[in-house]
């Protein structure tokens, strides 16, 4: 279970004239087993939040407790140990290029706790949650765009992270197979993990359990959709996109 807040963030990048200030002193609360939508337009500081709560970046002022460890106060190592417990959907994927689907979700599991023995039958049952168990052998440049990005979602959740931070996870999907992870990311927030995406998917508005709006670098809005902590599934609709 993991609970995310963030108190008085502040991101600036440049100086002088030419400061953006990414993230404009904002402070919001994520629960533990929510799936928090941040949407917003280009430049609204989604990736640059999802930076700060992974511990990727430093805020230039405020505070960040993730449960109950201040990441801010971590040095470089202890924030090296710290990332290893959080699952990453990068936007642009970061596949190792000469690994096949397997073996990249193989160094991730090097990095975990998972005890090797297990790895085989993780990886494989991993993969076919993303129904890509077809393609474990094949290497990124042979995948298109959006098998890619299913094996970088199978890579994040092969460990089975507390935490799952994704930055577009449906960018590069169909809109039958971006539902069909979406729905993924509802069952494992109702198992207790803690999800934040950032997206642009209107979709995700009905799979989100929280919708935080961003908007140069401010929240803008922060609801909850549900009214329970009950989320519905809707069902997943093969019409094309
Ligand atoms: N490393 C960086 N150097 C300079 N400016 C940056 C950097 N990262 C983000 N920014 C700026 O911060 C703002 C927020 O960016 P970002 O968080 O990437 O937005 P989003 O993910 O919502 O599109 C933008 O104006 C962007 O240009
Ligand atoms: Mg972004």
């Amino acid at each position: 279970m993991t609970k995310i807040k963030l108190i008085n963030i502040t991101r600036m990048f440049g100086d002088g004239d030419s400061t953006v200030h990414a993230l404009n002193d904002i402070s919001v609360e994520f629960q533990p087993g929510s799936l928090t939508a941040l949407m917003g337009p280009s430049g609204s500081g989604k990736t640059t939040m999802l930076n700060m709560i992974g511990a990727l970046d430093r805020p230039n002022n405020g505070t960040i407790l993730i449960d109950t460890t201040e990441i801010c106060a971590l040095n470089d190592i202890e924030r090296a140990y710290f990332r290893r417990g959080i699952g990453f959907i990068f936007q642009r994927f970061a596949l190792i290029p000469t690994a096949s689907a397997y073996e990249n979700i193989e160094f991730a599991l090097r990095i975990s706790d998972v005890p090797r023995p297990l790895w085989p039958e993780r990886i494989m049952h991993t993969l076919s949650l993303l129904d890509m168990a077809d393609h474990a052998h094949h290497r990124p440049n042979e995948l298109s765009g959006g098998q890619q990005q299913r094996v970088a979602i199978a890579r994040a959740l092969a460990p089975r992270p507390q935490l799952l931070l994704a930055d577009e996870p449906t960018a590069n999907l169909d809109a039958q197979r971006g539902s069909a992870v979406l729905a993924l990311f509802t069952e494992l927030c109702q198992s207790g993990i803690t999800i934040v995406m950032s997206t642009h998917d209107l979709a995700a508005e009905h799979f989100a359990s929280h919708i935080c709006l961003l908007r140069s670098g401010q929240i803008e809005s922060y609801e909850a959709r549900a009214t329970t902590s009950a989320i519905q599934i809707p069902q997943i609709t093969t019409e094309p996109q």
